[in-house]
């Protein structure tokens, strides 16, 4: 903490994970960083190095659960790392913290296009590329141009072969940092755009619950789909405590209302089991689970 008082990163201490996630679970991190450039997102990550804190970089958080317990480690949240830049050759620059679906409504909105199916995702734009986040056929990858990577100790990562991108992953780390992503787009016409865009938000909206998830919770296995094989075994609607399958779409767990992440990982743990036992298949997570290290 003294190190990141002397390097002028503002930071939180004992900052509860519930605050920070989507799914509105978790335990305190420890130490809470919020470095607001990438100049500070580097020397936070210098500071880790130099301290040998063990740390994690937040995104979102729309993609995870967190232990009740939380996290004895220094947390990097990256979201007053959040310029967007939109040049007028629609190549857009956005730092890892913004929020995806404001940066693709401001592309729209100034006639690009091919963020559009983004409007979807929720969460930040390093999140999305850490993770190739996608919806309705499309990935993250699909339209980026540049990356720019902090590994852990805060120096510039450029593996010579690019990184590479598969579906629901990426080969950037666990522990480094996305200071910020270039996408490139094209000329479109803003109202078609805006039009698109709430299209797929209503879509959206029809097959997808409200409130507090984490999205969808294991990856689609291949040739089929996790919500449409967890509904057809009769789990919507499988709860502990203030958690539970959503009734609207089998692969979200919604928390209603003060649940805790045992509860949100007890269902996890229960679905999976079922789903392998009953369906012979085996699940993947896509969520996140962060919890104390061994
Ligand atoms: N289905 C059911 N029951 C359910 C849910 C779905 O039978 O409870 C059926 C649907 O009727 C449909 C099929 O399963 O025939 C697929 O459902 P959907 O169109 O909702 O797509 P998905 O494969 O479940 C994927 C992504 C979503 C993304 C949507 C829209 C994954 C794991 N999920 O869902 O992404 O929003 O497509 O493109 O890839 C996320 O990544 O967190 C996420 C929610």
């Amino acid at each position: 903490m003294a190190a990141l008082t002397e390097a002028g990163v503002p930071f939180r201490e004992n900052e509860p994970f519930s605050k920070h996630t989507s799914m509105g679970v978790g335990g305190p991190a420890a130490v809470m960083a919020f470095p607001r450039s990438a100049a500070e997102l580097k020397r936070t990550l210098e500071v880790r190095a130099e301290t040998k804190a063990p740390h994690r970089v937040l995104g979102g958080g729309s993609n995870l659960v967190v232990a009740d317990e939380g996290l004895d480690e220094l947390v990097i949240n990256t979201q007053d790392l959040d310029h967007v830049d939109v040049a007028d050759d629609g190549t857009v620059t956005a730092e890892g913290g913004a929020n995806l679906v404001r940066t693709v409504v401001r592309c729209c909105r100034a006639g690009w296009s091919g963020l559009q199916s983004a409007v979807g995702i929720p969460g930040s734009v390093g999140g999305a590329a850490v993770m190739n986040a996608g919806a309705y056929g499309f990935s993250i990858s699909d339209v980026m141009r540049e990356i720019v990577v902090f590994d852990e100790n805060g120096a510039r990562q450029q593996p010579p072969e690019g990184w590479r991108f598969h579906y629901r992953g990426s080969s950037i780390p666990e522990g480094s940092a996305v200071a910020s992503v270039s996408v490139a787009l094209q000329p479109g016409d803003a109202p078609k755009l805006g039009e698109e865009i709430r299209e797929l938000q209503m879509h959206r909206v029809r097959s997808q619950p409200p409130g507090r998830n984490a999205g969808c919770v294991f990856k689609n296995p291949p040739g089929g789909h996790a919500g449409r094989i967890i509904d057809e075994l009769g789990l919507k609607g499988t709860r502990r405590g203030a958690a539970v399958v959503s009734e609207k779409h089998a692969n979200f767990v919604v928390n209603e209302g003060g649940a805790r992440a045992s509860d949100v990982i007890e269902i996890l743990d229960l679905v999976r089991e079922r789903v392998a036992r009953e369906a012979g298949v085996e699940l993947e997570l896509e969520v996140k689970v962060w919890r104390p290290r061994a």
